[in-house]
C-alpha cells in the first residue's frame, strides 16, 4: 500500500554512521509486502560511513557528498540535493546523519524527512544524546523519531519510546539499548509516512488509521 497512487514511496536515505537503522528498515521493508517503500538511494557526508557499505552490499545506489569538498554549506547541501534528487525520492530519512538541513533542502521534501533521535526529546538534542544523559543523571532517556524542521533535533514529534538507566550503564551499553528501540521504531514511522498516514498538524502529528 502506499499513498502515492498505489506505487511504493522512493526513500533517500541519509547516513554519517555505521548504518545499524539503515540495515533495521531495509530487513523492514524486505520482510513486511504491505510496507509501501523502496530505497533508492544512500547517501552520506563521510566516504567512510559503514552504511554506505551496507547500501552497496544490498544493491543500492550510494552518494557520497563531503562537507569538505565544498566551499561553504550552501554549495554541500545544493550538490547532495542534486544528487539525491536524480533518483527521484519522495521522501528522506536521516538514519544517523549528523550534519543540519537547512530550509532549502527540506522545502523538496516538505514533512516528509523523518529523523531518528537517541533520547527523548526535547532532552539532550544534538550529537552526545546519550553520553548527556548518562552524565545529567536522569533514570530514562530513550528513542525519539520526528520530522525535521531546521533546527537541531527539534520538527514535530512521531513516535517516542523509554530506555530505562542502569546504575551500571556506559555510554555504549546504553546507546546499544536504545539502538534496538531504535531499530523497530524507526521502520514502523517510516512505514507510517510512506503510506500517507501522519497527519501534520503545526507540532503535532496525528496516525491515520490504515485505510481497508
Ligand atoms: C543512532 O542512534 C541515531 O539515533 C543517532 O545516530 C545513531 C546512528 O546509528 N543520531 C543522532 O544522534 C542524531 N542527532 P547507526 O549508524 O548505527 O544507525
Amino acid at each position: 500500500m502506499s499513498d502515492l497512487a498505489g506505487r511504493s514511496t522512493r526513500l533517500a536515505v541519509l547516513v554519517s554512521g555505521t548504518g545499524t537503522n539503515l540495515t533495521a528498515l531495509l530487513s523492514a521493508i524486505g520482510s513486511d509486502p504491505d510496507f509501501g517503500a523502496e530505497v533508492v538511494v544512500v547517501g552520506s557526508d563521510r566516504p567512510e560511513a559503514g552504511g554506505l557499505a551496507r547500501a552497496e552490499e544490498a544493491g543500492i545506489s550510494t552518494v557520497v557528498t563531503a562537507l569538505a569538498d565544498h566551499p561553504d554549506r550552501v554549495t554541500w547541501e545544493a550538490e547532495l540535493t542534486r544528487r539525491l534528487a536524480e533518483h527521484r525520492p519522495d521522501a528522506v530519512v536521516l538514519a544517523g546523519f549528523m550534519r543540519l538541513l537547512s530550509g532549502a533542502f527540506l522545502g523538496h521534501w516538505p514533512d516528509r524527512v523523518i529523523n531518528t533521535h537517541p533520547s527523548l526529546l526535547p532532552a539532550f538534542r544534538g550529537a552526545h544524546a546519550v553520553r548527556e544523559a548518562l552524565e545529567y543523571g536522569v533514570k530514562l532517556t530513550g528513542s525519539t523519531v520526528h520530522l525535521v524542521d531546521e533546527e537541531v533535533d527539534h520538527g514535530p514529534v512521531i513516535a517516542q519510546r523509554a530506555v530505562e538507566i542502569r546504575d551500571d550503564d556506559t555510554e555504549e551499553r546504553l546507546h546499544a539499548r536504545i539502538k534496538e528501540v531504535e531499530h523497530e521504531l524507526l521502520p514502523t514511522c517510516v512505514k507510517l509516512l510512506s503510506q500517507g498516514r501522519l497527519v501534520v498538524d503545526g507540532r503535532h502529528v496525528r496516525i491515520r488509521e490504515a485505510s481497508k
